[in-house]
């Protein structure tokens, strides 16, 4: 198999931190696709992905999949890994961590795109008000959860961590640590992982 990825992508880190975890590295190959960006055209990545997307998996049987929820899922199938519970409460609990979280990081990277590639007199203030205002609310949601966080972590806590990775990798000026002591905690100690260690973005 092969992953297609871009090092900076937080999808593609959750990605890249699960194969470190199911013991999947001898059978992934990665390979490093550069920037990608909503304003660039890949004709490669479009032939695996027609949305021009990353990360995708290239299975041995030519197939790709896409998007990161589905490629874990599917790495987790394959090496009977523990990410994924099966027990209603648990599985849905996780799953919405994962949705909350990959919602933040949908709203992060547009706020990116438009601060860092939009010409600045061409950026729209209102819009980039809203959106962190959804991600404030995100973050603050995390910090009430985090209490009730896996102690191994789950593809929802391993989402978090990837978030709070590319506010630290993108945001680092609106320090996301503020009034929110309890997950500035956790994501302390979930960065002692070698998975993520390995993984930060930068
Ligand atoms: C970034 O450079 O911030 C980025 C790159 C790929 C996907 C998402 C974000």
């Amino acid at each position: 198999m092969k992953l297609h990825f871009a090092p900076a992508s937080p999808f593609a880190r959750k990605v890249r931190i699960l194969i470190k975890e199911l013991g999947l590295e001898e059978s992934v190959a990665l390979h490093d696709v550069g920037a990608v960006t909503p304003v660039s055209n890949n004709n490669d990545l479009n032939l695996i992905n027609p949305l021009g997307m990353l990360p995708v998996l290239v299975l041995d049987n030519g197939d790709s999949l896409y998007d990161s929820p589905v490629i874990c899922e599917y790495l987790n199938h394959i090496a009977d890994g523990v990410f994924y519970p099966t027990d209603t409460d648990r599985r849905f609990r996780t799953l919405r961590l994962q949705a909350l979280g990959d919602g933040i990081l949908d709203l992060s990277v547009a706020m990116r795109y438009e601060i860092a590639m939009r010409p600045e007199n061409l950026q729209w203030q209102t819009w980039l008000d809203f959106q962190d205002e959804k991600v404030q609310r995100g973050l603050d949601t995390l910090e009430a959860l985090c209490n009730s966080f896996e102690a191994s972590p789950l593809i929802g806590e391993i989402t978090v961590a990837c978030v709070l990775g590319y506010r630290d990798f993108r945001f680092a000026d609106v320090n996301w640590r503020d009034g929110r002591p309890a997950l500035s905690e956790w994501f302390d100690q979930i960065m002692l992982r070698d998975s993520l260690i390995e993984t930060v973005p930068g």
